[in-house]
């Protein structure tokens, strides 16, 4: 089996981080999010790995998969972003009639892919796709699954009156069947050819296709809430390691301090990580905060955070709450006349002064 990782997205909803790199690339927890889902591939015994990026995240997914020395990985093209199945037949050459799990590249699992995988491989000969399902309390963003007798019997793509609450999870997988069905499709009514209707097509065609509840949690990256989330629930499964300097400090529950790091005159409540050659000195950090890779936190205070790699926060006199702070972005406090806020801000970034 091969695993097929779709990181060609624009991830418009999570502008501004998105306007300089795509969603699968972004850390969480101290890992770029792709990251973990060829991770999950590996632990499933899927070796076979496929990423498909476009003109525009190809350097970026590239560079952080060249990064990460666990596995080969192959780049395919996707020219224009017309959708998860147009992705799909991007990669047809490559994949050819193997069976492979198609892999949301800003999808985050708990408990892996393993389950699914192996839900595919003892279902009945003939079936064509078992889906992931999760049952959700608004389904009206996702795929969301009509069941029968574990069959899946119809599926809507972002419906407006869901008939269930059976959200389609990122990951499936598929026989070589679901090509046939592509190469039929028509565009959706947003213009883009759905995966939701190449499955609905292998249904009507009277093919076997199975819906697994999937165990533990899922998180779909889709918006900056969901980041801070995701972040949350991937810390608190840390096992607390000091590898950095930690002086005159004081660390509680399930802090991970990388080599490199200085922690300094800082109070730091887990689970928190403290990445790679950071430097925290005069700080509060609290719970569920990670300091990205040569970031700075001096005199501030800062929880339910995630700061990007080489960012700084400087005498920021109020504590910051649910913030993420990008790549090399810097927060800080000037002293002197007039009390004013001083912003440089991009394109649809958010600030809430409280
Ligand atoms: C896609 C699929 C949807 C699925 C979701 C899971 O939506 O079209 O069926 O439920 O992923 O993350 P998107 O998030 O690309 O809009």
């Amino acid at each position: 089996m091969k695993g097929l990782i779709l990181a060609a997205g624009r991830g418009t909803r999570l502008r501004p981080l998105t306007h300089t790199r795509p969603k699968p690339v972004i850390r969480v927890a101290g890992k770029p999010i792709i990251i973990y889902a060829v991770e999950n591939l590996l632990a499933a015994g899927i070796e076979q790995i496929g990423v498909v990026v476009s003109p525009d995240t190809r350097a970026d997914v590239k560079a952080v998969l060249d990064s990460y020395n666990g596995a080969e990985v192959a780049l395919i093209l996707q020219e224009q972003p017309r959708g998860l199945a147009h992705a799909v037949r991007a990669a047809r050459g490559w994949l050819g009639d193997s069976p492979f799990l198609l892999y949301l590249g800003d999808n985050l699992f708990e408990k892996g892919v393993t389950g699914l995988k192996e839900s595919f491989e003892v279902a009945e000969q003939g079936t064509a796709a078992v889906l992931a399902l999760v049952g959700v309390e608004d389904p009206r963003q996702f795929g969301v699954a009509l069941m029968h007798e574990g069959r899946i019997t119809r599926l809507m793509e972002k419906p407006k009156e869901p008939p269930t609450n059976l959200a389609v999870a990122g990951v499936y997988a598929f026989s070589p069947l679901i090509h046939g069905m592509i190469e039929g499709l028509e565009p959706s009514l947003r213009g883009e050819y759905e995966i939701t209707d190449a499955v609905q097509a292998l249904i009507d065609a009277g093919y076997l296709v199975l819906g697994r509840h999937i165990e533990g949690w899922w998180k779909d990256t889709g918006r900056a809430e969901d980041l801070l989330d995701a972040n949350r629930l991937l810390l608190a499964g840390l096992q607390a390691r000091v590898d950095g300097e930690v002086r005159d400090s004081r660390l509680v529950g399930r802090v991970v301090v990388e080599r490199g790091a200085r922690v300094r005159g800082s109070t730091i409540l887990g689970p928190a990580l403290i990445a790679a050659d950071s430097l925290v000195e005069n700080a509060f950090v609290g719970p569920f905060t990670s300091i990205g890779p040569e970031a700075r936190v001096r005199a501030s205070e800062i929880e339910y955070s995630i700061v990007a790699d080489r960012a700084s926060i400087e005498s920021v006199a109020t504590r910051l709450q649910e913030c993420i702070i990008g790549v090399n972005a810097s927060v800080s406090s000037r002293p002197g006349l007039p009390k004013a806020h001083r912003l440089v801000i991009g394109d649809e970034s958010r600030v809430e002064i409280g």
